[in-house]
């Protein structure tokens, strides 16, 4: 094959990508109804994400979608050593890697189940974030709207749900339950993706 041969290039840069275990878009290629997604979310987006929450404390977090467990190793290098991190994913090749990953570590349950089965398993106002990088908007429309309003359900008053998305498909589905919003945006991200910071008001209606 020729060097400048546009077949060529294309295959040094698929071999790139495999030899430096970007495996995250192999299996995402492969498992796309699930993942929606070409690229592991970026540190920038991640520091967006969690802005507003104090890492001092003690902390009970949930993570839904975790994937390559990109936003999940920050989150244990940020927490304290007795904070636990709650994890929910379906996707039964990034399960077993998380399970082997986070064998030994005392913060972290994995579930290896949808987000949706949240509301059988943690007591009402007992959650201080539920940060979420589920594809919304390929999720049917009850079932995104169970689990926004599960995640209202299991957090502490005044504390957030995050949720990250690249064109705000889902935002009126997340305004019916979390009147209280904050955007953000990072376009340091691939593709640029929009936050919705959403806060449990004290009074509000669960
Ligand atoms: C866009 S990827 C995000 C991966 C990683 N957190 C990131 O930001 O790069 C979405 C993840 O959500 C998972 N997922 C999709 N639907 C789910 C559901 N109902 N419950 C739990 N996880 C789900 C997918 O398997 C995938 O790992």
């Amino acid at each position: 094959m020729q060097k400048n041969n546009f077949f060529y290039n294309l295959n040094l840069s698929l071999n790139f990508l495999i030899k430096n275990k970007m495996w995250f878009n192999k299996i995402a290629l492969k498992n796309y109804k699930n993942i929606w997604s070409l690229a592991r979310s970026s540190k920038f987006l991640y520091k967006k994400m969690v802005c507003n929450i104090d890492f001092s404390k003690d902390l009970k977090l949930v993570e839904y979608g975790p994937g390559d467990w990109v936003f999940t190793d920050e989150l244990i290098k940020q927490t304290t050593k007795d904070s636990k991190i709650y994890l929910f994913e379906i996707d039964p090749y990034f399960c077993d890697l998380l399970k082997e990953k986070y064998k030994n570590n005392s913060k972290i349950t994995i579930y290896d189940k949808s987000a949706i089965i949240a509301k059988d398993l943690f007591d009402e106002n007992s959650i201080d974030c539920v940060l979420s990088s589920l594809p919304l908007a390929f999720i049917d429309d009850n079932n995104v709207n169970q689990i926004l309003s599960t995640s209202k359900n299991i957090l502490k008053p005044e504390w957030n749900f995050v949720q990250y998305q690249y064109f705000l498909q889902n935002k009126n589905n997340i305004k019916n339950v979390f009147w209280n919003i904050n955007y953000k945006f990072t376009p340091l991200n691939f593709p640029p993706a929009f936050v919705y910071v959403c806060q449990k008001k004290l009074w509000a209606k669960i």
